[in-house]
């Protein structure tokens, strides 16, 4: 965990997106998408370990920063794929140069489970993804419908677990069932609710 801490502290952070850059993601996905904050590192720990994945499993986190989720799911758990969805192309950037150091430090195996890519999170492919977190706090509402779409619709036949930072809109939280809230600690709260979802029902 240290070299993660170490390469974390030296690239710039989500935060430190320029104003070209978050008006660039605004534009594309609408006002407010580009908006930045990260679940404390012990909460995404704690969810890891309640989420168990395993190497059949492919967890994405679409809207996905500097990486830290897919960093901490490559390092502590033996998930298949760990994959980050980030449109920001400066945040993506700080997720490769992440990358480059941990390369470094530990070597390719202990990432080879992670894959960054500067996707949109609606056009994306999701086929294989079984884990979906989406940090969806501040996404504008068509941008959070249409992450309820897709994976209610079928974009991801394979998910048992969607979690997200802000209740589905309707008609996508019922076809996609609640399977309850957890509460962790964020960047921009103490205590932020995480709506938990069980993948689609069969159709
Ligand atoms: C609140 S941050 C979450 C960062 C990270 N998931 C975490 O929790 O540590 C949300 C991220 O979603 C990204 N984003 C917004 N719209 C997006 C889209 N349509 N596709 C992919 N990423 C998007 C933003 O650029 C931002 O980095």
């Amino acid at each position: 965990m240290s070299a993660l801490r170490a390469a974390l502290a030296a690239v710039p952070s989500g935060f430190d997106a320029p104003t070209a850059d978050r008006a660039a993601v605004d534009a594309a996905a609408g006002p407010g998408a580009a908006t930045y904050g990260e679940l404390a590192e012990a909460a995404f720990l704690k969810l890891l370990r309640w989420l168990a994945p395993g190497p059949d499993d492919a967890l994405y986190d679409l809207g996905s920063g500097t990486g830290l989720l897919v960093w901490l799911a490559a390092l502590t758990t033996r998930v298949g794929r760990a994959v980050g969805i980030e449109l920001s192309a400066f945040r993506h950037a700080a997720a490769l140069a992440i990358r480059a150091r941990l390369r470094r430090e530990l070597g390719l195996g202990a990432i080879a489970a992670v894959e960054l890519r500067n996707e949109d999170l609606r056009t994306t492919a999701l086929g294989d993804a079984t884990i979906v977190f989406a940090a969806s706090t501040c996404f504008p509402d068509p941008l959070l419908a249409a992450l309820a779409r897709r994976l209610g619709g079928g974009a991801a036949p394979r998910l048992r677990t969607l979690i997200s930072t802000r209740p589905l809109p309707q008609p996508w939280d019922r076809a996609l069932p609640a399977r309850g809230t957890l509460h962790v600690p964020a960047t921009w709260a103490p205590r932020v609710r995480l709506y938990v979802h069980a993948g689609p029902r069969p159709r």
